[in-house]
């Protein structure tokens, strides 16, 4: 039997009651597989300011560095949102966590489901089979850059985007090994013909194109990007960015998919991963059991299939193939006729025992 630790980080808003739905999940399958979950919970984002004072409190981090891999739910809160002088913000725990866990890449596939084509806005002709990863840098740029903040009479403001040719190498790396493993074919996403850090990437990454001979390399400016992965979203395979374009490009994607319940992500670079949704707490449907889990779902078999535990993480798959299929989901996307976050999660059980 193996065991994992698993480090069970709910958050806000939704995210208790979908990680609830994914631990269930890993339970079935663990169950079935053969394998043990050791969960400790610890607390981020707004119920650890509330809590202890602090989004991402040293506890949790300890919690997080003894793990095998990480479960995140999501953070935020409105009562931070709407004050603009507060002085510590639920997002800090995430990209303290981000950036102390050394989390460099964060990994968000992209998968339109042939059942599910008839829900994007966008057409049927154009979405399907659509099926790419992008790869976002997750610790670097503008979301970390200093200097930041205002001058002194608050009249301006600013942010600094960094990047340095390490982080991008780095990055970059699990990009080619990525495209290796798929279609060949890496799109990078930049604005070099205006950043001087885009244009660190771009010479960056073209440096390291002789390295990966099989790895077909493309440079696209964001805007253009943008455009691209909704009018021809098949075009794409592997896509790198730096963190913030990958922010926009990815909640951009997954209107592809039909809802943004839908896309699962890992941020790895350190020892310990961790696994999310890519959506936010999503605060509206706290407690109301209509959140979609099946972004968490899969966010879990994706941790799985990193642990090496890959035959449980395809049932997992499967599982969700099936509730699709049959329309036994969330009124995101089944706005007629919806089940609840739990009764998803117990359909996903079922298909698995
Ligand atoms: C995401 C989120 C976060 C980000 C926020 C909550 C800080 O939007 O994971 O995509 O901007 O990275
Ligand atoms: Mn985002």
């Amino acid at each position: 039997m193996n065991t994992y630790k698993i480090a069970v980080l709910k958050g806000d808003g939704i995210g208790p009651e979908i990680v609830d739905e994914a631990i269930n999940v890993l339970n079935a399958v663990g169950h079935k597989y053969n394998i043990e979950f050791d969960y400790n919970e610890g607390l981020v984002g707004g119920i650890a300011i509330d809590t202890v004072g602090d989004p991402f409190p040293a506890e949790t981090q300890a919690i997080c560095e003894a793990s095998d891999a990480i479960l995140f739910g999501a953070i935020g809160d409105p009562k931070f949102d709407n004050n603009p002088n507060a002085k510590v913000r639920p997002e800090q725990g995430l990209l303290k966590m981000r950036k102390t866990l050394g989390l460099f890449a964060n990994i968000r596939p992209v998968k339109a489901y042939d059942s599910l084509l008839q829900l994007s806005p966008l057409k049927e002709q154009i979405t399907k089979g659509s099926n790419f990863v992008v790869i976002r840098e997750l610790t670097g740029g503008i979301y970390f850059g200093e200097p930041r903040g205002r001058s002194e009479n608050g009249e301006t403001a600013f942010d600094t985007c960094v990047y340095t040719r390490e982080e991008i190498v780095r990055v970059a790396k699990m990009a080619f090994e990525y495209a290796k493993t798929r279609r060949n074919k890496l799109t990078v996403v930049d604005k070099a013909n205006v950043l001087a850090t885009s244009r660190l990437w771009r010479e960056t990454v073209q440096s390291m194109e002789q390295n990966y001979p099989s790895v077909e390399v493309d440079y696209m400016f964001v805007d253009n990007a943008a455009m691209k992965l909704i009018q021809q979203p098949s075009y794409f395979d592997v896509v790198l960015t730096e963190n913030m374009f990958g922010d926009i490009l990815t909640d951009e994607a997954s209107v592809i998919t039909g809802s943004l319940g839908m896309l699962p992500s890992a941020s790895k670079g350190s020892k310990v991963a961790l696994y999310e949704p890519i959506h936010g707490s999503f605060p509206q449907a706290k407690g109301k059991g209509i959140a979609n889990p099946i972004a968490t779902i899969l966010s879990a078999a994706m941790m799985l299939e990193d642990l090496g535990e890959v035959a449980a993480a395809k049932a997992i798959y499967q599982s969700i193939d099936n509730v699709v299929n049959e329309n036994y989901l969330t009124v995101d996307l089944n706005p007629v006729n919806p089940v609840s976050t739990a009764e998803v999660g117990r359909r996903i059980v079922e298909y698995i025992k």
